[in-house]
This record gives structure tokens, sequence and C-alpha cells, in this order.
């Protein structure tokens, strides 16, 4: 039985013509393209309502689907803490409020994405992206649709959840032959699955480890989450280095990364300094978006007997935190050369 998604978020017209949508439109030019008569509440915009209108007013074709590999962000950084699983669950949620359609995979046995996102990491009957490499590489029947949990409905938001018992692909890993490149050959080898969406976001685990080397390998361009402090400038260089072994055993992949700044204050000296050496150190990867300190970002983690609110950004997308990450998936949207149905939504350039 295919699961219901489990949330549905909705917005106002404000928040869609202010934040979402970058083409300026009044709200009954809105009401009109996305079919609401104008009686319905003005709290009424779900994700899908939001990708119609963008297919609308841009004269898209939902029908003419691209059929080709969606660009991948894998969330990555040689250690823990520094908002990996905050970044992802975030970014895959404003994707899909900015009218994308989004695939999240988590690749933490930690499984702090798939809680964000609403998911009980604790189900029995969860599987993981290991078991469905696995069941790939052994020529199984796969069906990935039976591993994936919808979050919103339509396929605007889904994800392949993980829990505790993803640490043991590894030990599996090791015995392969190719281990580097299998999650690779699987989306690869599955388009009628992988390609349905527009966006990949993959959360991962801070350690160096055969599933780590298999996700990154997989992107063009990895997502590197900075805490500003002095430890996270070391795991920097290590993830560098992690890179540089990956570019050189395959040449042809060419891995580059993108750095985001995390946890700005702007009364915390130690940050300052951090920013500035960072900008310095890797002036073409930083992303313009600096991401703040705020509390939205902890209350948005909440034990698994309370009812899912989601990632800050979906509940409250003009919040301080949620405007920086829209600003942010933005930016991405260029970065990452995600399209909607082949179509490059004008959004400012970068400034570097
Ligand atoms: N910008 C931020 N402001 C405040 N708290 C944050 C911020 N980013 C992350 N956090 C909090 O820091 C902790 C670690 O973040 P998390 O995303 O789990 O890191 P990682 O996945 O890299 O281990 C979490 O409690 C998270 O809510
Ligand atoms: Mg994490």
């Amino acid at each position: 039985m295919k699961a219901q998604p489990i949330r549905n978020p909705k917005y106002k017209i404000k928040t869609v013509t202010d934040l979402l949508i970058s083409t300026p439109i009044t709200s009954y030019q809105l009401k009109k393209i996305s079919g609401k008569d104008s009686s319905t509440s003005s709290k009424n915009y779900s994700p899908l309502d939001i990708r119609r209108v963008k297919v609308a007013l841009n004269n898209l074709d939902e029908k003419n689907e691209l059929n080709v590999r969606p660009p991948i962000i894998n969330v990555r950084m040689a250690k823990g803490g520094t908002g990996k699983s905050m970044v992802s669950a975030n970014l895959a949620s404003a994707f899909a409020m900015l009218g994308y359609k989004v695939l999240a995979i988590d690749g933490d046995p930690q499984a702090s994405l798939t809680n964000i996102l609403g998911v009980d990491p604790s189900d029995e009957n969860i599987q993981h992206i290991g078991h469905l490499m696995e069941h790939f590489e052994g020529k199984r029947t796969l069906n990935i649709n039976e591993a994936v949990r919808p979050i919103y409905p339509d396929n605007m938001l889904d994800l392949i959840p993980a829990d505790i018992t993803l640490t043991q692909t590894d030990s599996w890993l090791m015995t392969r032959m190719g281990r580097d490149l299998i999650f690779d050959r699987l989306i690869t080898n599955n388009p009628d699955f992988f390609n349905n969406y527009d966006v990949i976001v993959i959360d991962s685990a801070p350690g160096t480890t055969l599933l780590s080397y298999n996700l990154m390998a997989a992107c063009k361009t990895i997502l590197a989450v900075a805490w500003l402090d002095r430890e996270s400038l070391k795991a920097m260089s290590l993830l560098f280095s992690n890179l540089l072994e990956i570019n050189h055993v395959y040449p042809e992949k060419n891995l580059d990364v993108e750095i985001v700044a995390n946890g700005y204050h702007p009364s915390y000296r130690h940050c300052k300094e951090a920013l500035a050496i960072l900008a310095e150190s890797y002036k073409n990867a930083m992303n313009e978006n600096v991401i703040p300190h705020y509390s939205g970002f902890v209350r948005q983690q909440s034990f698994l007997t309370e009812e899912s609110k989601g990632p800050l950004v979906e509940q409250d997308p003009t919040s301080i935190g949620g405007r920086v990450i829209l600003d942010l998936a933005k930016s991405l949207l260029t970065r990452y050369e995600i399209t909607l149905l082949g179509f490059s939504e004008n959004i400012k350039p970068l400034l570097r």
C-alpha cells in the first residue's frame, strides 16, 4: 500500500508573490493563473500550485518531461554538528516550495533528515538507500517506490529514509568490485524513477566511509556546510583532500565544491574571523548567502512523540532563517543548473 503524504503545506498569496515566484505578479493574476476562484481563502497555495503557476507563466508544458538525470546536491562535511541535516531538510523543502519536484535521500544512519522531514526512523519497514544499492547490485527486483515515503503530495517532496541499519552498508560495500560507483549506477540505470525529479538532495554522515564516497562520486558539486569555528576550517581541508582523491582516481568527474557558512552571529568574534578565513582561502567556492545562528532551526527538531512539524522554511518561510534558506535555494538553482521542465528561472547571478 502506498503511504500517504505526511504534510501538505499551503502558503498565503503574499508569501507566494514575495518569496516563491520571482516574476512580479498581482494576487488577482495569481488566482486566475492557478485556477482558484476569487472566494478561496488567501492561504491556499501548495507547492504544486506554485509549480503550476510557474509552468503557466513561462509557457511550459508538463508533458514535455525531460527525462534527464536531475542535478544532485550532496550535503557534506567531514565533521558532525555543522548543520548538514538542517541544511538538507530545509533545502529539500525550499525547492519544493519553489515549485520543483524533489527527491531527498537520507545517507546518514543517524537519520536526522528522516526525522526532520517527519518520518519515524524506528519504523520497522524502513528501506534505505543501502538496501536499494544491494538489491540493484544483486540484480534482485528493485521496487524503489516501496522505499520512498511521500512527504508532500504529488511527488513535490519524496524521501528515501534512513535508519541505524544503514551502518551495515559499508561492510557490504567492502566486498564489492567497483564499489565507489554503485550509487551512481543505481541512478543511471533507473531513469524511470530518478528522472521524474528536478533535483536530488542528499544528507550525508560526517565520516569518510565507502557510502559517503559513493554519494559524493555521483554528483558534480558537493555542498559543504561550514559551521563558523576553528574545527570546521580543519574539517574543510579534510573534505578537500577527499575531493582530490576522488578526482585523482576519476579525473573525468572533476568534482567541485560549493561552501555555505552556517551559524553566523554578529556579536561572536570567532564567527567573523572564521568567515574571513573561509572567504580568503576558498574565494571561488563560497556561496554569497550566510546562514545565521537562529533558534528556529533548533525548534524544528521535534521528539518522535510530537506531531511532525517539518523544517523551519516550511513552517515559517518569512522568518529570518526561512528567508535565507529560500535565497540559498534560489542561488543553487543557478549554481547546480536546476531547471523546471528545461526552463532556467531568471534568478540574479551569484556575486562572487
Ligand atoms: N544556523 C543554526 N542556528 C541554530 N542552530 C542550528 C543551526 N544550524 C544547525 N543548528 C542546530 O545544530 C545542531 C546540529 O545540526 P545538524 O543539522 O544536525 O548537523 P549535522 O547534520 O552536520 O550533524 C542541531 O540541533 C541543529 O538544530
Ligand atoms: Mg546530520
